[in-house]
């Protein structure tokens, strides 16, 4: 999909013209003449009313068709996004002119073309028809639009699409090595520097927790380290994401159902690998370290077995209690591998706990932070890139759950309640004593149904806001 920006005297012939309208009728966006032809046809069409989520499709002009959607009674960069994604799925033509961005330029034009590009997206890798002309329109013109902003945007959802693409992969085809090789090739084509540990010399710095997850599989583990070392960066943030391949549970073997979604279980390190080359791609001056352990939890003959005992790179020895408590696991030597960077701040991403799935639902992820300030920082790029998040609390009590009998911890509660937090806690252990945020997005890692730029699927959740909060790190 390419989003353009265009002028005022935009050629509307044989495209499909898409325009918003407020809940009361009221057109958002193009220009007086455009309102004025509109005016009295929205009068005539008592089904539409502007509603958020309303559309009607009308014959006008030259256009092969005037798409109208409701907008409902805000026009925030939250509803046009979310009018943008819906409506281009709608459109039957090739090309489209969107009238959407013509209020509040910048943030408009980010938000209409977050929408056109991401709405659009479609994962076909594995189908072998050609989609019967679904989503057809190939290129949107954006009248009134903010050129660099088209173009930043384009570079944050290019991002967002990888990660998709990535964690709507099947795990058979994405095994350790296959992703870190992609990574690899991915950081080449944009200049950053891509560093892959295989099995020996993650055997060599003793990364006994991803080891020992690993253990159970035949596929052997990989640890991904980009590094963004930009001139002038000020700030240097660590980045570690959740990366199994595939999670069975090991030997605390899960349910089918519950299996099911379980190639997901990378999408931390999707969000954090991909929203790194974002982050690169746009110049943003702060250094940036992202570190992704790669691994299968399988249950093979050497598989770990609940009361093992495991000793990550750094930090506290970790008694297994259950085996399906694996992303912590490999995010001990993540973070542990982080450190060493000295940043000024580590932020991990993982599709954590169920719990936190339970709490929050299929929306909304859950931040924990060390540090007061760092916590506001994430809720507020979230906001600004139109992702949901909630603080949850590091509530120091819950620790002792974690208590083990032979070992300094151990990996699960073997309680349900509260055990986002217990998690949570867990990692805190391997953080360091900087400033550290853990962002649990076990709900909204995979989209659930279609709805404005949301795609059924990997949603590629957390890159919009990693890159922001880059953004605010540096200032700008
Ligand atoms: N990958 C899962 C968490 C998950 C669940 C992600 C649902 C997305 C949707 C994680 O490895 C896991 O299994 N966690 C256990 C931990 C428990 C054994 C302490 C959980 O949350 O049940
Ligand atoms: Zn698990
Ligand atoms: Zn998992």
């Amino acid at each position: 999909m390419e989003v353009r920006g265009a002028g005022g005297a935009q050629s509307i012939a044989g495209a499909t013209v898409i325009a918003a309208v407020m809940e009361g009728l009221e057109p958002v966006g193009g220009s007086e003449a455009f309102v004025e032809s509109i005016d009295d046809r929205l009068l005539e069409v008592a089904e539409f009313t502007g509603k958020k989520g309303q559309s009607i499709t009308l014959p006008h002009d030259d256009a092969a068709a005037l798409l109208l959607v409701g907008l409902g009674e805000e026009a925030t960069f939250d509803t046009l996004r979310q009018a943008a994604g819906s409506s281009i799925r709608k459109v039957k033509t090739e090309k489209a002119v969107s009238l959407l961005a013509g209020v509040d330029v910048e943030g408009a034009t980010r938000a209409v073309t977050e929408g056109t590009i991401l709405g659009a997206y479609q994962y076909r890798e594995y189908k072998t028809d050609d989609g019967n002309g679904e989503n057809k329109c190939s290129s949107v013109d954006l009248v009134g639009a903010d050129p660099d902003a088209i173009e930043e945007a384009a570079i944050v959802c290019s991002a967002v699409i990888m990660a998709r693409d990535w964690v709507n992969a099947p795990a058979k085809d994405l095994s350790p090595a296959a992703y870190a090789d992609q990574i690899a090739a991915a950081a080449a084509d944009v200049g950053v520097s891509a560093d892959v540990w295989d099995l020996a010399k993650i055997q060599t710095e003793d990364l006994g927790a991803l080891l020992g997850v690993a253990a159970g599989s035949d596929r052997d583990p990989r640890v991904v380290t980009l590094r963004h070392s930009p001139d002038g960066a000020l700030t240097h943030l660590a980045l570690v994401g959740k990366g199994i391949t595939f999670d069975t549970g090991g030997l605390s073997l899960k349910t089918a159902a519950s299996m099911e979604e379980m190639k997901d279980d990378m999408a931390g390190s999707a969000a954090v690998a991909a929203a790194t080359l974002a982050i690169a791609r746009l110049g943003i001056p702060v250094e940036v370290t992202c570190i992704t352990p790669l691994t299968d939890n399988a249950v093979g003959g050497d598989a770990t077995r609940p009361g093992d005992v495991l000793r990550p790179v750094q930090g506290p020895t970790i008694e297994v209690t259950n085996t399906d408590a694996e992303g912590r696991l490999i995010l001990a030597d993540g973070l542990g591998l982080a450190r060493r960077y000295e940043p000024d701040l580590i932020v991990d991403v993982a599709t954590l706990t169920g719990a936190s799935h339970v709490a929050l639902g299929d929306e909304i992820a859950a931040v924990f932070s060390s540090d007061p300030d760092l916590a506001n920082q994430v809720l507020g790029a979230a906001s600004r890139a139109g992702e949901e998040f909630w603080q949850m609390p590091l509530h120091e009590p819950y620790r002792k759950k974690l208590d083990s009998n032979i070992a300094d911890q151990k990996n699960s509660p073997g309680y349900r309640y509260g055990s986002a937090i217990a998690a949570a806690l867990f990692l805190a252990e391997y953080a360091g004593d900087g400033p550290w945020a853990h962002l649990d997005i076990a709900g909204p890692a995979r989209d659930r149904e279609t709805s404005g730029e949301h795609v059924k699927g990997g949603s590629g959740f957390g890159v919009r806001t990693l890159v922001e909060l880059a953004r605010s790190l540096a200032g700008s």
